[in-house]
């Protein structure tokens, strides 16, 4: 089987899908592999690194001819894909709500299309789960980024100077990236808080040391729904939170809000009046910028200030850590292939009716096949 690992082409994007490990690892299981020229330069990895593992490295079209697998970071335009031959695999973060075009494209193409961040949440599928390892990493470095453009230090000290009292952090959506960006305040030494619309969560920000802001006394507060997945939450939760969120607000210095709902733009929770409440000087690193935003104002890609407060709004957080993040999607990908691996036919055997092939594939023989797609 020939598995060919693309050059990532969108903005902003520096991770790569496959490392000189896993390249091994895949070597040994028996495929060949062909790598992009300059593919893991975003991510510090050099083209002899992976010739070294075992790979060819070519330019595009080189490396997608005769490829029976494609591995990307983001889902490219088929345009983008010179020479594919039909029947061919593509594995990527492939976002078909966002741009369902590139999907029927796919399609189009004969292009089957596994979709990562489809990856079904149960135990069996835990090491393949892309959106758990990328968020972890973008929790981290919402903290690092916070504390880059906070203009005060986060521990408390007390020096011969005098006191510089501890930053106050307040978490909200308390997820895989919400859940890291507790651990990193924490132990930058600030004082955290964070919320939740899902109650199951309030032990585990309670474990790491933060204190638990709910809602509390309101119909329809079990906010979860399938998979562990938030759901949008009843207009009378919505007036509670904002209340409670407003007083709460208002003492802080640095607020990360991370909050998701899969196939829905993301919830609004920071108003324009809550921002003018904050000091100047406060911080709001908003992490849901690319799917809507939870902060009013907040701009993909940009530092905003508004009412003197900081709005970072960073595109990609996790390819800001490109080479942790490779590192782990890559890993994602290989475990992915490794359970699905004919071990006497040297390729990848997807049974029909799995429940992770069902979950990830969308496309398949020149149609769009994945349920959530057909329905939309
Ligand atoms: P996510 O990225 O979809 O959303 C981030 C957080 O925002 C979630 O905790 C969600 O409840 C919260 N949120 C949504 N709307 C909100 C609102 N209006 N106000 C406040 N918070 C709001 O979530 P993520 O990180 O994907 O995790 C979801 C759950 O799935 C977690 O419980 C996680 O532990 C679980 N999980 C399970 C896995 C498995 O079993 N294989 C793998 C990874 C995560």
């Amino acid at each position: 089987m020939k598995i060919a690992v693309l050059r990532e082409t969108a903005d902003a994007e520096n991770r790569v899908a496959a490392t000189p490990e896993t390249v091994r690892k895949l070597i040994g299981l028996g495929a060949e592999l062909a790598i992009e020229a300059g593919a893991g330069a975003g991510a510090a990895i050099a083209d002899a690194a992976y010739a070294e593992a075992g790979a060819t490295v070519a330019d595009r079209a080189a490396t997608i001819a005769a490829a029976d697998l494609v591995l990307g970071v983001q889902g490219p335009a088929v345009a983008d894909l010179p020479g594919i031959k039909s029947g061919a695999m593509l594995a990527a973060i492939l976002s078909p709500f966002g741009d369902r075009g590139r999907i029927d494209d796919y399609a189009k193409a004969g292009v089957t299309a596994l979709s990562m961040e489809f990856m079904p949440r149960i135990t069996r599928a835990q090491s393949m789960d892309v959106l758990s390892s990328q968020s972890n990493l973008a929790g981290y470095k919402s903290v690092i980024d916070a504390a880059e453009a906070y203009g005060r230090a986060f521990p408390m000290m007390m020096t011969a100077a005098g006191t510089i009292s501890a930053a106050r952090v307040f978490i909200m959506g308390v997820g895989v990236a919400g859940l890291q960006a507790i651990a990193t305040a924490r132990r930058l030494g600030a004082l955290v808080s964070a919320t939740d619309v899902r109650s199951a969560v309030k032990e585990q920000i309670e474990s790491l040391g933060a204190k638990a802001i709910f809602v509390e006394n309101v119909k329809g507060i079990e906010g979860e729904g399938a998979g562990g997945y938030a759901t949008e939450m009843s207009d009378e939760y919505k007036a509670a939170q904002a209340a409670l969120v407003s007083s709460h607000i208002a003492k802080q210095d640095i607020v990360i809000t991370t909050a998701l709902i899969p196939g829905r733009p993301a919830p609004r929770l920071i108003t324009d009046a809550q921002i003018a409440s904050m000091r100047p000087g406060s911080i709001i690193v908003d992490l849901a910028v690319e799917s809507g935003g939870n902060v009013e104002g907040s701009r993909m890609g940009e530092i905003v200030t508004v009412h003197g407060v900081k709005i970072i709004g960073h595109k990609n957080a996790a390819g800001r850590l490109a080479a942790d993040a490779s590192a782990l999607y890559s890993r994602n990908l290989f475990n992915l292939i490794n359970a699905f691996w004919d071990k006497d036919a040297k390729t990848l055997a997807f049974p029909a009716d799995d429940e992770i092939v069902v979950g990830i594939k969308l496309t398949e023989g020149g149609a769009v096949v994945h349920e959530r797609l057909r329905a939309g």
